[in-house]
């Protein structure tokens, strides 16, 4: 059976990323899915934001200052299995195999499932991260997504995307915009109550091709975790209105990119948005500094293939580790010069499709 232990190895190898197979997830799960349950398994994949969200203008909504734009990927994800029955007693999550001591804040999106479905039946979570914990990929994006997806398709409740996504945002703001495939933006919105701060494609992964390198360069669980980092920067930067001012601006110039199919045009706004939300953190008091010395050797290594007219382009989120973006055709030289850096893990995927669930015959026939 396959371990974790094993199956990091098996990234190290660089071979198929898509190593855990629904059969795999199964032989994972701790606990064998009860006959009489209602159940629901759901894979939800990671996103990397090209413009950020980095600031909250509602914090128990997480409503954001401004819009963001982000990239579904297509290989990495949470597979997560929901299961209501009335034999249970308490509710219980499990990542990873594990026990999770402190689920306060995916009980509370459960909470408001069970509410709209008018049940009282108490869950038992089952949810794996197909990457690395320390890949530099939020988890709470695809754990909270299929989390909410697994739970409202177990719990009958016939929900729209994006009304799955709204209630998956008040837990893990940057989840809203797993849902959806390819390139995703996620709208500011005006309303108090943030029904009009909603996610939806842009355009399909098809229409402008990417393929996306998650550069690691360090494996420790980030110093400062997002929401905090959030916070602390909206509160103390100098910088803060500015950045939202000029992120306002890239969200608008991010999609002419996109549109016209520009790679020139996206990575200088994605680099230069990357830089920002940095500098703003950096102004912070006291500082936040999310990089390490080996973040600096990817982007300069980054910056020296651009002055030879290789298209491809780097963003970074609260952490050390880069992603690394370029058309299809430059992957292999890319490849290849990042594996020079000799980072701790390089892993590489496109862009994919969404959030979906799977009911038993799904999941066995797809
Ligand atoms: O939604 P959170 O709390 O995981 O925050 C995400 C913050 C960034 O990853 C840095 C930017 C983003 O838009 O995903």
């Amino acid at each position: 059976m396959l371990t974790r232990q094993n199956l990091q190895s098996f990234y190290r190898m660089e071979k198929r990323q898509d190593i855990m197979t629904r059969l795999e997830v199964c032989a994972w799960e701790k606990h064998q899915i009860l006959p009489s349950s209602q159940f629901f398994r759901a894979f939800s994949p990671s996103n990397i934001a090209l413009i950020k969200y980095w600031g909250k203008r509602d914090v128990a909504l997480n409503l954001p200052t401004h819009g963001s734009i982000s990239v579904t990927l297509k290989d990495f994800g949470s597979y997560t299995t929901a299961e209501f029955s009335e034999h249970f007693t308490k509710d219980e999550f499990y990542l990873n195999g594990t026990t999770l001591i402190d689920f306060s804040k995916a009980i509370k999106t459960v909470d408001e499932l069970r509410k709209l479905a008018q049940t009282s039946l108490r869950v038992r979570v089952q949810s794996y991260n197909n990457f690395p914990t320390a890949a530099g990929l939020a988890s709470s994006a695809s754990g909270m997504s299929a989390l909410t997806y697994a739970c409202a398709r177990a719990l009958d409740l016939n929900l729209s995307l994006e009304k799955l996504s709204e209630i998956s945002r008040k837990t893990s703001g940057s989840s809203c915009r797993s849902f959806f495939d390819g390139f995703v933006e996620w709208n500011k919105g005006e309303l108090a109550d943030g029904s009009d701060c909603v996610a939806h494609s842009i355009v399909e992964g098809k229409h402008f091709p990417l393929q996306v390198f998650l550069v690691v360069v360090q494996e420790k669980p980030k110093h400062h975790p997002s929401t905090d980092g959030m916070l602390h920067t909206q509160k103390t930067s100098p910088f803060f209105e500015a950045w939202v001012k000029n992120s306002e601006k890239d969200f608008i110039r991010m999609k002419k990119a996109l549109f016209e199919k520009d790679f020139e045009s996206f990575s200088m706004i994605i680099q230069e948005n990357c830089f920002r939300m940095h500098a703003c953190m950096m102004a912070s008091s006291p500082p936040l500094l999310y990089w390490e010395p080996q973040t600096l050797l990817v982007t300069g290594l980054i910056e020296s293939l651009q002055k030879s007219s290789i298209p491809v382009c780097f963003t970074i989120d609260a952490g050390p580790n880069v992603v690394v973006l370029c058309p299809p055709e430059v992957r292999r030289t890319v490849h290849e010069e990042l594996k020079k850096l000799n980072p701790m893990q390089l892993l590489s995927t496109i862009l994919g499709s969404g959030t979906r669930a799977y009911n038993l015959q799904e999941w066995q026939n797809e």
